[in-house]
């Protein structure tokens, strides 16, 4: 039987940590979110605001609703609230240093039972449990975005993640309304291995002024009935974002099909980041919006 988690942390609260706060919120679950500052909880703040407002204004969320999750979202800029968390999902940049550190502290506050998560798309779960004292309770717990719309979550054992707790995350994954597969600790899991190749060749296409970005993207939209094109999606997801991910399945595979494509690696060093932004591929009405000007 698995354990039924209620009280859970998220670290980080950037596109996918805000998502997921909301997600847990949402199934009324109560969550402590942390940042590092407080301009970066400000942000993250703002990124539920926007997403919980628009829902209220499209008549699918109650405003008493809305209101009852902020009830249930404590903000915080200190990890040391999560020390009552039964499971703690970390969601800050994909860059093992940084998640490492995390999780070292993350292993001293929490205690022993607590089952640490990461969010990971890329970077090797198993890594980051041996820097725990509790390997068999860390897991990758993989989010799409957007993740209160996507269905998707890959759960992620290593070879020494403990069944239950693998059972426990379904069960958690199950009650967030969400779908979830489970797959054993490989860079991209099966989605972003799948999913990157196809738009890093997307990427080199326009790079090589093969085709523009709009014709690109309305062939696989309209030819191939995907909700959206690959140079969209690469703005949707972040190009710094979508740049680490490929750094790190290339790095593991020596696959040419995830060698960054180098107009990636030039438009994080310039700052256009995507969506996110409000630059990327194409140009957004502002940073965050879908409307492309
Ligand atoms: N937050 C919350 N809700 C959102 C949202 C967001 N950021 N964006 C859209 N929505 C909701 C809207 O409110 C709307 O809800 P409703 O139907 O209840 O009114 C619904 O989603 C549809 O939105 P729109 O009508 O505005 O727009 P679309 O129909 O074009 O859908 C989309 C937008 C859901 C983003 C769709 O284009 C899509 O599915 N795109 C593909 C996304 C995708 O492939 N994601 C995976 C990326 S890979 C990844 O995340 C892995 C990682 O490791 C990088």
């Amino acid at each position: 039987m698995a354990r039924e988690l209620n009280e859970v942390g998220v670290v980080g609260l950037g596109t996918m940590g805000a998502g997921i706060t909301e997600v847990l919120a949402r199934a009324g679950l109560s969550v402590t979110a942390v940042e590092v500052t407080d301009e970066a909880l400000a942000r993250g703040r703002g990124h539920l605001e926007q997403s919980t407002d628009r829902a209220v204004a499209r008549g699918k969320l109650d405003p008493a609703e809305r209101d009852a999750i902020f009830e249930r979202v404590r903000f915080s800029t200190s990890l040391e609230d999560l020390s009552s968390a039964e499971l703690v999902i970390e969601a800050i940049p994909e860059r093992m240093e940084l998640k490492a550190e995390v999780f070292a502290k993350l292993d001293k506050i929490c205690p022993p039972d607590t089952i640490l998560a990461t969010n990971t798309s890329s970077l090797s779960v198993t890594e980051l449990s041996v820097v725990t004292g509790r390997p068999s309770k860390v897991i990758g717990m993989h989010f799409f975005n957007p993740a209160p719309v996507m269905k998707l979550v890959e759960v992620v054992r290593t070879v020494v993640t403990e069944p239950s707790v693998v059972e426990d995350v379904e069960a958690l994954a199950d009650r967030l309304g969400k779908v979830d597969v489970t797959i054993g600790d490989k860079a991209g899991f099966i989605a972003n291995a799948l999913l990157f190749g196809y738009l890093n060749h997307a990427v080199s296409m326009y790079e090589n002024r093969y085709a523009s970005r709009e014709d690109i993207d309305a062939a696989m939209r309209l030819g191939c009935g995907l909700p959206m094109g690959p140079l969209a999606l690469m703005d949707l997801i972040g190009i710094d974002t979508a740049y680490e991910i490929l750094d790190t399945m290339y790095k593991q595979s020596r696959n040419r099909l995830h060698a960054p494509s180098p107009v990636i690696k030039q438009m994080m060093t310039a700052g256009l980041l995507g969506r996110k932004v409000g630059r990327g591929f194409y140009t957004y009405a502002e940073a965050g919006s879908a409307e492309v000007v």
